[in-house]
C-alpha cells in the first residue's frame, strides 16, 4: 500500500497568498522498503467534494514529488482544494490523498489600494504609532473573504475587535523602494452583514526609525502609513473589493514610542476602548493623509512571516552585587517580555534588557552601543493587565527592574522568542554533553537572528542583514530548520540591490546605500559578496528548490563576472577593501581583520563562487555557461597556485585560514597536499590544537581537517573546552554562539565594548559538520533536497552514540549509531522516494541488512532505497 501524506504548497501547510501557478510537495508512506514513485496525479478543485475541478493533471509519469507546479494559471484571490494519487514501484496505485487547501494572492500588479497615513511629510522625528480606524458595509452574506495589507513602517491588525492573524513585524523587512511585501489573512469568521470596523495600528519599523550603525533614521521615508485591500466573495456569486480610502481616521495612540533598537513606550490610559466596535465615537479622530502607490512593487508575502514561537519562564529574580534587581529567563533569545502587573491608572513599569552580567554578576549593556532595549509601561489601572511590545524586539536573556508599583515576582514576567516561522528539520543528540549544548547554542543563534532576515546579531545597534554571516552559516541552518522560502525572500531583495555592475553589498536590505568601512568608496567584501552565488547554491541543495537557483542565477552570474571584471594578473583579485578573516585570532593589535591576507582569501572564494556557479549552470541545463566557468575556475586555480604556493608547495601565507581555504576549496594541487596538511597540523600545534580562524575559516577548519586524514584533530580542536574553542562559552554559562572566541574573557572582563556580541551565529557554523560528519547525514548535489542522500557517520573524540535526524522534503531521514569497545551499531532510515548510499567505517561487518557492501580502503558503501536498516560493524576503526 502507498499513500501520499503531508501535503504542502510552496512548502506550507494551506498557505494563504500563493503565487497563482502554485508548487506542490508531498510524502509518500507505505509499509515497503525501496519505494519510489513512478507516476502521479494532481488535482484542483473549487470544492472540497473535488466537484468542480479546475485542474486535473491526468496520470502523468513523474517521480518528482516536491516543488511540483500547477500548470493551470489559478484565478486570484479563492481558496482551491487539491489532492494527489501515486503510483509506485512496486505496482501499487494509492487512493486519492486527504485533500489539502490553499488560497491565491491577488493577481500581479492588483495591489491598487491607497495608502493612507496618520502622519505627515514632517513626522520624521516621531517614533510614536498611530492608529487607523475605517468603516466598510457588508452587504450580504459572505462566503469567504481575504484581507491583503502592508505598511510603510510595521503594522497590527484588529476586524470587529479581534487581533487579525498573529504576525508579528509585519510586512518583514525588504528592499522597501522596490519590494513590498503584503500579507494575506483569511477574515470570513470576523466579518458580519452591515457595518464593519478594521484598524490598523502603525509603528515605524525599518521603514523610518533609527536603523544602522550610522545613526541615521527615515532610511526609507518621514511618514509611515497602511494600505488594505479585502476580498469579499458573496453567497450570491458576486464579488466587492474593499480598500483604504480618504474617509479613514486617525489618531495618536497609546504607543508613544517605539523603535526596533530602543525598545518601546506604551500608555495603557490612551487605549481607545472598542476603537474597532462599529459603536465607537470617532468624532476626536483627524482625517488621514494619502501617500500615492505603486502596485508594482507590492508583493505577496513570500517568505515565513515573523510570530511569537516559544515562551521561557523566568528562571530566577535576583539582586545584584550592585542592588539591582534583575530577571534571568535561563535563554538569550530574540523577542520581547510579556509583563502581568496590576495597579492603579499611572503608575509606571520599566525595565531594561541585556544578555549578560559583567564579571561582578551586574547587568550589563555596555555592548549595546547605542541601543537602549528599554520598555515603559504606564498602567490603565484597576484590571489584571498584560502587556506584549507591539512594533519592537530586543535581544537579551536578562531584565533589569528599574521600576515596578509595588510587590512583584519571576511570575510577573515570561521571555517570548519571536522568529521568521520555519518548521524544524533537523535534531542531534550525542553522548556528549558540551557538544548537545553546542548545538542547542547553534539552533538558538539561528532563532534569535532569523527575524525575517538572517541578522548578524539581535541586540546592539545593528541587527542587519550581513551577507558573510548568512553565508557561512546557511549549510548549519538547512540542518536546523527549513530555510527555503526564508532565503527566496532574502534572496530577492539581495537580487534588487545588486549593482548593474554585479557588485553586491554588505548587508541586505541594504540600508548602508553601499557603505564601505574605512570611509572609502565601496566595492563589495570577497566572502562577504558571495553569498550571492553560495546562499542560492545551498538553498538549492538542501531543499530541492530549481526555481529558486534559476531564479538567481542572473545573480550568481552578475557577481562572478563582477569578480571577473576587477581580476588581473592571471586572475588573481586583489582588489577593493575587505573584511578579511573577521575578528580571527590572528589579527594584529587594534585590527578586526586576522592575519589571512586578503587577496588570498579573495582568490579563493573566487574560485569557489566560479566552481558553484558551473554547478548551477549544469544543473540547469546551461551547458554553454557550464563550460565556460569550468573553465574560468580551472584559471582561477592555476592562478591560486602560481601566485600562493612556492614551487616546492609551501603556502605563502602561513594561517590556519589560508591552508584551511587552500585545501577545503579544491585549491591545493596534489602534490602539495601532503605539505599542506602537514602544515597546518603544525600552525594548530603552535596554537596548542587550538583555533585561530576568524569568520572566514572556522566554518571549514573541521572539513579540512576530516577530509584529510585528521578526524582525530578536528574532533579534538571540537572537543576542546578551553579558550579559544566552540565549548568554552558553555564553561561560561553561554546558550547562544558569541560574535568572538573571548567575548567574556577567562577571568570574567569583556573583550571589548562596542563589538561583542553573545549573540551571533557565524561560528555556529560548525554544526554542519557535527550533522553531516558525527551524524553522517548530508544531500546529494547531484540529486538535491536529500532525493539522494549520503549517510556516512565518522565516529571520533570519545563519543559512544549519536542519533541525527533530518526532516527532508521527502520524510524523516534517521542516523542513529552506539559505540560499544569497538562495535559500532548503526540505524539508519531513508524516507520513500529517495535513495542513499550509506557508508560505513572501516570493520568488518557482521549485520549488513542484506545489502552488498563495496571496500574502498577506507570504508565500505552500500546502495540502498527507503526503508530501515540496521548495521553492525566489529573491529570498528575509530579516531
Ligand atoms: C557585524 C558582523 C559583520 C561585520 C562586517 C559587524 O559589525 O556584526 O557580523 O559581518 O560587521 O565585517
Amino acid at each position: 500500500m502507498v499513500q501520499a501524506i503531508n501535503l504542502t504548497c510552496e512548502n506550507t501547510t494551506n498557505p494563504i497568498g500563493t503565487p497563482q501557478h502554485p508548487r506542490f510537495s508531498w510524502q509518500l508512506k507505505s509499509d515497503k522498503n525501496s519505494v519510489l514513485q513512478e507516476s502521479r496525479q494532481l488535482q484542483v478543485s473549487a470544492d472540497e467534494n473535488f466537484s468542480d475541478i479546475i485542474w486535473d493533471s491526468d496520470r502523468v509519469c513523474c517521480s518528482n514529488s516536491i516543488f511540483v507546479p500547477c500548470a493551470k494559471l489559478l484565478s486570484p484571490q479563492r481558496r482551491h482544494y487539491w489532492r494527489v494519487k501515486v503510483w509506485d514501484n512496486h505496482k501499487n496505485e494509492s487512493h486519492w490523498s486527504e485533500a489539502a487547501n490553499f488560497v491565491t494572492a491577488l493577481g500581479e500588479d492588483c495591489f491598487t489600494a491607497t495608502f493612507i497615513s496618520g502622519e505627515n511629510a514632517d513626522s520624521g522625528a516621531s517614533s510614536a504609532g498611530t492608529m487607523l480606524r475605517g468603516e466598510f458595509t457588508v452587504k450580504s452574506r459572505a462566503k469567504a473573504a481575504f484581507l491583503n495589507s502592508t505598511a510603510l513602517g510595521v503594522y497590527r491588525l484588529h476586524l470587529n475587535g479581534s487581533r487579525i492573524g498573529d504576525i508579528a513585524m509585519a510586512p518583514g523587512w525588504t528592499e522597501y523602494n522596490s519590494r513590498l511585501l503584503y500579507q494575506s489573512y483569511d477574515v470570513t469568521s470576523l466579518l458580519c452583514e452591515g457595518v464593519n470596523v478594521v484598524g490598523a495600528m502603525v509603528g515605524p519599523g525599518w521603514y523610518k526609525g533609527d536603523i544602522g550603525f550610522q545613526g541615521k533614521r527615515n532610511n526609507y521615508g518621514q511618514q509611515t502609513a497602511f494600505a488594505m485591500q479585502l476580498t469579499i466573495l458573496y453567497e450570491d456569486g458576486s464579488t466587492e473589493t474593499i480598500s483604504t480610502d480618504e474617509n479613514w481616521r486617525a489618531s495618536d495612540g497609546p504607543v508613544t514610542y517605539s523603535e526596533i533598537y530602543h525598545g518601546e513606550t506604551y500608555d495603557a490610559r490612551k487605549e481607545p476602548i472598542n476603537w474597532t466596535r462599529s459603536e465607537f465615537d470617532v468624532s476626536g479622530w483627524r482625517d488621514v493623509s494619502t501617500l500615492a502607490a505603486n502596485p508594482a512593487i507590492v508583493v505577496p508575502q513570500d517568505g515565513p512571516p515573523v510570530r511569537a514561537r516559544e515562551v521561557w519562564k523566568a528562571e530566577k529574580i535576583f539582586t545584584a552585587p550592585n542592588g539591582e534587581v534583575v530577571v534571568d529567563f535561563g535563554q538569550n533569545l530574540t523577542g520581547w517580555v510579556r509583563l502581568r502587573v496590576k495597579g492603579n491608572a499611572g503608575d509606571v513599569v520599566k525595565y531594561s534588557h541585556s544578555e549578560v552580567l559583567d564579571k561582578d554578576g551586574n547587568f550589563y549593556t555596555k555592548n549595546l552601543r547605542s541601543a537602549k532595549q528599554k520598555i515603559s509601561y504606564t498602567l490603565k489601572g484597576g484590571t489584571d493587565e498584560v502587556y506584549e511590545p507591539f512594533f519592537t524586539f530586543q535581544g537579551f536573556r536578562y531584565i533589569r527592574i528599574d521600576e515596578f508599583p509595588g510587590n512583584y515576582s519571576a511570575a510577573n514576567f515570561e521571555a517570548v522568542a519571536a522568529y521568521s516561522d520555519m518548521p524544524e528539520t533537523g535534531s542531534f543528540k550525542c553522548s556528549h554533553p558540551g557538544l548537545n549544548q553546542l548545538e542547542h547554542n547553534v539552533r538558538w543563534g539561528m532563532k534569535s537572528n532569523f527575524l525575517d532576515i538572517p541578522t548578524d546579531c539581535p541586540q546592539r545597534d545593528e541587527r542587519l542583514g550581513w551577507t558573510g554571516d548568512a553565508q557561512v552559516f546557511i549549510r548549519a541552518a538547512s540542518y536546523l530548520h527549513d530555510i527555503s522560502g526564508f532565503f527566496r525572500k532574502w534572496l530577492r531583495d539581495m537580487a534588487e540591490s545588486q549593482l548593474p555592475d554585479g557588485a553586491i553589498s554588505h548587508v541586505i536590505p541594504d540600508i548602508l546605500s553601499h557603505w564601505s568601512f574605512e570611509n572609502k568608496p565601496f566595492t563589495p567584501a570577497t566572502g562577504w559578496a558571495d553569498a550571492a552565488v553560495i546562499c542560492p547554491w545551498i538553498t538549492y541543495v538542501y531543499t530541492g528548490d530549481i526555481e529558486l537557483l534559476r531564479e538567481s542565477y542572473p545573480m550568481m552570474t552578475a557577481w562572478v563576472e563582477y569578480i571577473r571584471s576587477q581580476s588581473r594578473m592571471g586572475l588573481v583579485w586583489s582588489d577593493g577593501r575587505h573584511f578579511g578573516d573577521w575578528v580571527a585570532l590572528d589579527a594584529k593589535d587594534g585590527s578586526y581583520i586576522g592575519a589571512t591576507p586578503t587577496d588570498l582569501i579573495a582568490t579563493a572564494y573566487y574560485a569557489y563562487s566560479s566552481e558553484l556557479l558551473t554547478k548551477a549552470a549544469v544543473r540547469l541545463g546551461k551547458d554553454d555557461d557550464a563550460r565556460k566557468y569550468f573553465k574560468l575556475r580551472e584559471e582561477i586555480g592555476d592562478a591560486f597556485v602560481k601566485e600562493f604556493f612556492t614551487p616546492t608547495g609551501r603556502l605563502a601565507a602561513r594561517t590556519q585560514t589560508a591552508h584551511v581555504l587552500a585545501l577545503h576549496f579544491g585549491l591545493t594541487p596534489s602534490e602539495y597536499r601532503k605539505r599542506t596538511i602537514d602544515t597546518l597540523v603544525e600552525i594548530l600545534d603552535e596554537y596548542d590544537n587550538h583555533l585561530s580562524t576568524g569568520f572566514l575559516g572556522t566554518p571549514y577548519i573541521c572539513y579540512a581537517l576530516s577530509e584529510n586524514g585528521n578526524l582525530d584533530l578536528a574532533y579534538e580542536l571540537l572537543l576542546k573546552e578551553d579558550y579559544p574553542s566552540w565549548l568554552y562559552p558553555i564553561s561560561k554559562g553561554a546558550t547562544t554562539i558569541w560574535e568572538h572566541w573571548d567575548g567574556l574573557k577567562p577571568d570574567g572582563t569583556m573583550w571589548s565594548d562596542d563589538m561583542n556580541s553573545f549573540n551571533h551565529y557565524a561560528y555556529g557554523a560548525v554544526a554542519d559538520w557535527m550533522y553531516s560528519v558525527i551524524g553522517g547525514i548530508d544531500s546529494d548535489p547531484t540529486e538535491p533536497g536529500y532525493r539522494h542522500s549520503v549517510i556516512a557517520p565518522r565516529p571520533g573524540g570519545g563519543i559512544t552514540s549519536a542519533i541525527t535526524t533530518q526532516l527532508t522534503p521527502y520524510g524523516k531521514l534517521v542516523s542513529d549509531w552506539t559505540l560499544e569497545g569497538d562495535t559500532m551499531r548503526l540505524n539508519i532510515t531513508i524516507p520513500h522516494n529517495t535513495t542513499a548510499t550509506i557508508a560505513l567505517p572501516k570493520g568488518k561487518i557482521s549485520e549488513n541488512a542484506g545489502l552488498s557492501f563495496a571496500f574502498d580502503g577506507r570504508g565500505s558503501s552500500a546502495a540502498v532505497g527507503s526503508g530501515t536498516y540496521r548495521f553492525v560493524v566489529e573491529n570498528v576503526e575509530v579516531k
